[in-house]
């Protein structure tokens, strides 16, 4: 359950990364119906799969606060990349959406793999 999760969270940011990249390049290939679902399906398992395994492991965020930073980290994640793709005005915008949206991956990514609290605890 846990490699799921965590190929599909590469999945995901890989999925996020493309889009941003034929974004810059004003690419038509945006436009394909798949690239306009996939993302939300895969996006959704990610979060399905967490759900998940944080019930079957009793990880609760108002316990363990790595877990509730995670989550907060996650919501960070998400609308700096619905900035990146849909809001931002013009490319430099972009840049700093999508730096903003990995630099939130790899808090999640440190909170995942230590289990420790950067702010929040
Ligand atoms: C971009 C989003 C996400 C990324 C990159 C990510 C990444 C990871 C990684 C790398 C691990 C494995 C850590 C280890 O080595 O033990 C992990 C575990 C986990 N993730 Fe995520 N995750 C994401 C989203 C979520 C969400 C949305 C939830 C819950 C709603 C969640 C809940 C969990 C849980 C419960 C574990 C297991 C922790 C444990 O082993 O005790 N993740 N995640």
């Amino acid at each position: 359950m846990k490699h799921l999760h965590m190929t599909i969270a590469l999945i995901s940011v890989l999925l996020f990364t493309l889009r941003f990249v034929w974004l810059l390049k004003d690419s038509p290939k945006l436009q394909q119906k798949w690239v306009k679902i996939l993302p939300h399906i895969v996006d959704t398992l990610l979060l399905a799969l967490g759900v998940a395994m944080a019930i079957k492991l009793a990880i609760s965020p108002f316990e363990q606060y790595w877990f509730a930073e995670k989550l907060l980290a996650v919501l960070a994640y998400i609308f700096t990349g619905v900035y990146t793709l849909k809001l931002a005005k013009n490319k430099t915008m972009q840049i700093i959406g999508y730096l903003g949206a990995i630099g939130w991956v790899m808090l999640i990514v440190r909170l995942a793999i230590t289990k420790t609290p950067l702010f929040l605890g």
